[in-house]
């Protein structure tokens, strides 16, 4: 279960976040806890999840370990300020920031490189979806980008199928909407990686998850987890999440 925070919280925030989340997300023995902050409240955040299960992740990574990369954070430094994790190609960076297959893969190869576990997303627009290409997109996406791992990289990894038109809109892919591109999904991992690799990887729903769907998606068997944007900035509509 990740929260992205995007844009949000300073690290006296992120510090009151913690206060209120891990009494309450402390009973959530069931899953994995991963909290993605702003890289300026990256360190508050892993001082006030010390002690407890709850990782702490980036939501983007440099593909060099370091150099002349104005604006960009590498891998060791995510690592030096004790996050665990990366989001990776999250549509919002594809869609404003230039972000593209070929350069999720650099993203995340450094990840794997530097010992940071990435979080790739993938999805469609809404004009690819009402086109009926979703599919198409999905596997375009997968083949530029995450086919281009090892085997061993790619065993390290877990995807976020985040449709763009969910995305902050309170539009939720149905369940079985959600089903389906996973299916797709894990069918292209099932061809490049084989059948024990499609079995194992962890793939998150994100898109417009609240504490009142949770339970519903995650009742499918081909949804993992979810990977939670407006809803994991408030640590009671966060613990319902992660204790559905
Ligand atoms: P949302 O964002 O939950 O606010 O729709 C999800 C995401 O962008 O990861």
């Amino acid at each position: 279960m990740a929260g992205n925070w995007k844009m949000f919280k300073m690290p006296a925030e992120t510090t009151a976040f913690f206060e209120k989340f891990r009494p309450l997300a402390e009973k959530s023995g069931h899953c994995e806890i991963v909290i993605c902050p702003p890289f300026t409240s990256l360190r508050a955040a892993v001082e006030a999840a010390q002690g407890s299960a709850i990782r702490v992740g980036a939501q983007n990574i440099a593909w060099a370990k370091e150099g002349a990369f104005t604006g960009e954070i590498s891998g060791p430094m995510i690592a030096a300020a004790g996050a665990t994790h990366a989001i990776i190609g999250h549509s919002e960076r594809r869609q404003y920031f230039g972000e593209t297959d070929e350069t999720v893969l650099k993203r995340t190869q450094a990840a794997l490189e530097f010992g940071i576990a990435p979080i790739v997303c993938v999805g469609e627009r809404l004009d690819e979806r009402e086109s009926g290409n979703t599919e198409a997109v999905l596997v375009r996406q997968f083949q530029h980008g995450i086919a281009g791992l090892t085997e061993s990289q790619f065993a390290k990894i877990a995807i976020a199928y985040e449709p763009v038109w969910a995305i902050g809109t309170g539009k939720t892919a149905t369940p079985e909407i959600a089903a389906d591109a996973h299916r797709a999904i894990r069918a292209q991992v099932k061809e490049r990686f084989g059948a024990e690799a499609a079995g194992a990887i962890r793939i998150l729903y994100g898109g417009s998850v609240k504490p009142d769907n949770t339970r519903t998606l995650m009742a499918q068997p081909e949804i993992d987890g979810v990977l939670v944007g407006g809803a994991s900035l408030d640590p009671v509509s966060f613990a319902s999440i992660v204790n559905f």
